[in-house]
């Protein structure tokens, strides 16, 4: 699935539909067949028995079917509400406890004092829950108790039948009578089985849809069924008249860009929050697909390009730098499986985050915690930098962290970008404009248009927008110095 998908699905949503839904059909899928053999056998095998005894009787005792079927039926429909209702609860209850029981959904409950509000909601939801698990599980009891009392109840209307019958002149024997109420009797176990089984595998089909609505789901960013090869990619870039709007927004995100950026040049945009910027830099990674217009890599359209080649090619450096809960080392791995020791120690000492490394007591052994909250901003960026090093990709985004860092911190992590960015096509989604001076280009996002484009020292001459950034940024700076 796309990003898209995951921005507006709950992970709790996801991991329940995968291991809960799936779980619970697991009982159903293994046991059908084998109860379904074993009942039918039994049921036609006796069946027959009876029929060869007496025909009429079985006539008689066959009356039940239609009960039987009416039955599971309604049994059946009830149960099948009940346990889509559970397993909506069940993923209700998993993102309640997916997003508040990690580091960041801890931060937020304690900060925001919502603890208590927390813990009843959970309650309120586990209630809720066992209300719906009862009731499913007492769905159609008294049906089904019926039916097993009937069929119990069974060899009384044979006795019946065949005395009345014996009056009128058709006799059958004791020894045959009794032969065909036992034969009868061993039918009660197999057709209550089937019954239980046709209800499960009814309630379960509540389950089924809602493993197949995610199995049915269009794929919205899909790769190319025949994609071109790229075996020695340069990192020319190119935006031509792209437009995209998110799903749901009225007004469209990004119109007509127009962009080139050859490769080995770099790029820098700007523009006030919310103005575009990290949605141009999901475009070239194909994180989302343009709504009109192309972005190409050395001239070829994105949507052309395998995902292999895509994530070789473009490397990205986000706002936010995700660590998975392993060692340093793995989380290093993840860009490059087979990286050496040495290659590791190699792009660390360039993004200026070995030396941190070493000073821990397990090195490059250590836990970096859930998400990496064992570091700090600046040590996870520069890892997330190291990371990318070690992919080497010729077209490089990076998405500057708005969090403001220390200055001292803030050196570090420009000094491992300016190692980083050597030799790539650079496009840098810039916050502190300090950084970008020296990018061949610069262009200002303004709702979603570039707004305006050229070097730094054609923007000053232009003493436009880009000139009434730069003079509220030194006017902060100023004030910060003077405070
Ligand atoms: N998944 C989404 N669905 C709908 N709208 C979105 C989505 N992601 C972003 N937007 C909207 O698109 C606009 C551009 O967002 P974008 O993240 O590109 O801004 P930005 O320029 O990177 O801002 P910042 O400087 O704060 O990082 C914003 O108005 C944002 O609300
Ligand atoms: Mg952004």
């Amino acid at each position: 699935m796309s990003l898209a998908f995951f921005t507006r699905t709950k992970t709790g949503e996801i991991q329940s539909r995968i291991a809960s839904d799936i779980g619970s059909l697991q009982g159903t899928v293994t046991n059908t067949i084998s109860s379904l053999v074993s009942g039918v056998t039994t049921v036609l095998a006796t069946v027959s028995a009876m029929f060869f005894l007496d025909w009429r009787l079985t006539c008689v005792s066959l009356v039940m079917l239609p009960m039987l079927v009416w039955v599971s039926r309604r049994v059946g429909r009830t149960r099948r509400k009940f346990s889509g209702q559970r397993q909506e609860q069940l993923a209700d209850m998993s993102s309640t406890l997916q997003e508040s029981l990690s580091v960041s959904g801890f931060l937020l409950g304690r900060t925001l004092g919502r603890s208590q509000v927390l813990t009843d909601e959970f309650s309120a939801q586990s209630n809720r829950l066992v209300d719906l698990m009862v009731k499913s599980a007492m769905a159609g009891r008294w049906r089904a108790w019926t039916v097993q009392v009937v069929l119990s109840a069974m060899p009384v209307a044979v006795y019946w039948v065949a005395g009345f019958t014996s009056r009128h002149g058709v006799f059958l024997s004791i020894g045959t009578l009794v032969a065909f109420t036992t034969l009868q009797q061993t039918l009660v176990g197999p057709a209550m089985s089937l019954l239980q089984l046709s209800i499960s595998v009814q309630s379960d089909l509540a389950l089924f849809a809602r493993v197949l609505e995610y199995l049915d789901l269009p794929i919205d960013v899909a790769e190319p069924a025949e994609p071109q090869p790229l075996p020695h990619p340069r990192g020319d870039v190119t935006f031509e008249g792209v437009c995209f709007s998110y799903e749901g927004t009225a007004a469209p995100t990004l119109r007509d860009i127009n962009l080139s950026i050859p490769a080995g040049s770099s790029l820098a945009v700007i523009g006030e929050t919310g103005s575009g910027k990290t949605t141009l830099g999901y475009l070239i990674p194909r994180l989302y697909d343009v709504d009109d217009g192309r972005v190409t890599i050395d001239g070829i359209d994105v949507r052309d390009l395998s995902f292999d080649t895509l994530t070789d090619v473009v490397g990205v450096v986000s706002q936010e730098s995700y660590l998975i809960h392993a060692t340093i080392a793995d989380n290093l791995r993840l860009a490059k499986p087979d990286a050496t020791d040495d290659e590791l120690v190699e792009v660390t000492k360039a993004a200026q985050i070995h030396h941190r490394i070493t000073a821990l007591p397990e090195g490059y052994e250590t836990l970096v915690g859930e998400r990496g909250y064992r570091f700090s901003g600046g040590e996870r960026q520069r890892l997330a930098i190291a990371r990318t090093m070690l992919r080497n990709p010729p077209v490089l985004i990076l998405d500057e962290a708005t969090s403001a860092l220390d200055t001292q911190t803030e050196a570090a992590v420009q000094a491992a970008l300016d190692q980083l960015v050597q030799g790539r096509t650079t496009i840098t989604i810039a916050h502190r404009l300090s950084t970008i001076r020296h990018a061949d280009e610069i262009i200002v996002l303004k709702d979603g248009t570039i707004a305006e484009r050229g070097s730094h020292a054609e923007l000053l001459a232009l003493d436009g927008e880009y000139t009434a950034m730069l003079a509220r940024t030194e006017q902060q700076q100023a004030g910060a110095a003077a405070a």
